[in-house]
């Protein structure tokens, strides 16, 4: 576990980190990106870290790739490439930097060794997991192929290394329907989330979708019922809900997508008022760019996520730590799944 106050002493002392409201101000361009959401005394307190992080970056030859959960100080403040899950995969094989610093989850990072074995890719907080990814092992693998001998397994990026090298493809919310309907097979198993692979099902009927019982502790909690009680008290308002979420909260949704599919939805359609349903920080993330549209509703936010600070990415790019490694034969197995699962979308794009 990180010994923050120890860190942030260490900090003191090579960088300025008091709230600069002088600095803040010749920031403008970086914070007219999150104004509406980001208050200008929070960005006094920001701009110090986001100003020491954008330095060393060029001095390191980083990277930042960021999910779209990040909180917009992140996001915006020091991101070099934002995106979904199916995003941030593909950026990960474009990017020319030396060190790919994850602010994301560890799966994700992983994804990102997996795919740059010769690269340096730093993770801020080790313990920044995913529900789903802690849900199956490789061993769970192994008693799905015993279940359903010969189906094909159809891992969601969401999972560990060693979980992606004993699947034989990969999926994201963004392409799980394309590459279920792609692969020719009568039966395919979906893990770890119960809920993607029965929202895909109901996509896919000619196809018998089976599944590990895993779930996403942010998505999961929403109910039909909030969605209907949330519609009753504000008629009107666009429901956007994550494939995560169970299918009878999609099926009461306008559009279900994956956080990729949403911000391209409400960019598509400027509904007055819209509720994604998903985590917290996605609506504050597109606020700025969607001042037309009203975001309101349930914050649910993702504590994995919401470990990654600007205060640990930069300890992480002053120290280079954590760096991530994966050993080198579930690498290259992993490294097939993932690349399988890329081409595929590639082709069907
Ligand atoms: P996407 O960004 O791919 O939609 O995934 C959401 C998620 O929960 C990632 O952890
Ligand atoms: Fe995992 Fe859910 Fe958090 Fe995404 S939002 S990282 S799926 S726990």
């Amino acid at each position: 576990m990180l010994d923050m106050p120890a860190i942030r002493d260490d900090l003191k002392t090579v960088y300025d980190l008091a709230p600069n409201p002088e600095l803040a101000a010749s920031m403008q361009a970086e914070y007219a990106r999150m104004s509406r959401v980001v208050s200008p005394v929070d960005w006094a307190i920001h701009a110090p870290y986001v100003a020491a992080i954008n330095a060393l970056k060029r001095e390191r030859n980083a990277a930042i790739l960021a999910h779209n959960y990040m909180t917009p100080e992140i996001f915006h403040g020091i991101a070099d490439v934002v995106g979904d899950s199916l995003q941030l995969a593909v950026e990960a094989t474009r990017t020319e930097a030396d060190v790919i610093v994850q602010c994301g989850v560890h799966f994700m990072a992983e994804t990102s060794k997996i795919l740059n074995p010769s690269k340096t890719v730093l993770m801020p907080d080790m313990a920044a997991g995913c529900s789903l990814a802690e849900s199956i092992t490789p061993e769970g693998i192994a008693q799905m192929r015993a279940r359903y001998p010969g189906a094909p397994v159809v891992s969601y990026v969401n999972t560990t290394a060693a979980v992606k090298a004993a699947s034989d493809i990969c999926c994201t919310s963004s392409n799980a329907v394309q590459i279920i309907r792609a692969l020719d097979a009568e039966t395919i198993i979906m893990t770890p989330d119960q809920y993607l692979a029965q929202n895909v099902a109901a996509q896919v009927p000619e196809k018998r979708i089976v599944w590990w019982e895993g779930s996403c502790i942010v998505h999961e909690q929403y109910t039909a019922q909030d969605i209907r009680d949330f519609r009753d008290w504000n008629p009107g308002t666009r429901i956007i809900a994550h494939p995560e979420c169970p299918p009878d909260v999609v099926a009461e949704a306008d559009f279900s997508g994956s956080t990729k599919g949403i911000l391209d939805y409400v960019s598509a359609e400027r509904p007055q008022r819209a509720m994604l349903v998903t985590e917290c920080s996605m609506a504050s993330n597109i606020s700025d760019a969607h001042p037309e549209v009203e975001f309101i509703g349930p914050c649910n936010m993702c504590p994995y996520m919401k470990k990654i600070t600007l205060e640990k990415v930069l300890w992480s790019l002053h120290t280079m730590t954590t760096q991530i490694e994966v050993e080198a034969e579930i690498a290259e197995k992993a490294r097939l799944a993932v690349q399988r699962m890329i081409d595929l979308s590639a082709a069907k794009a």
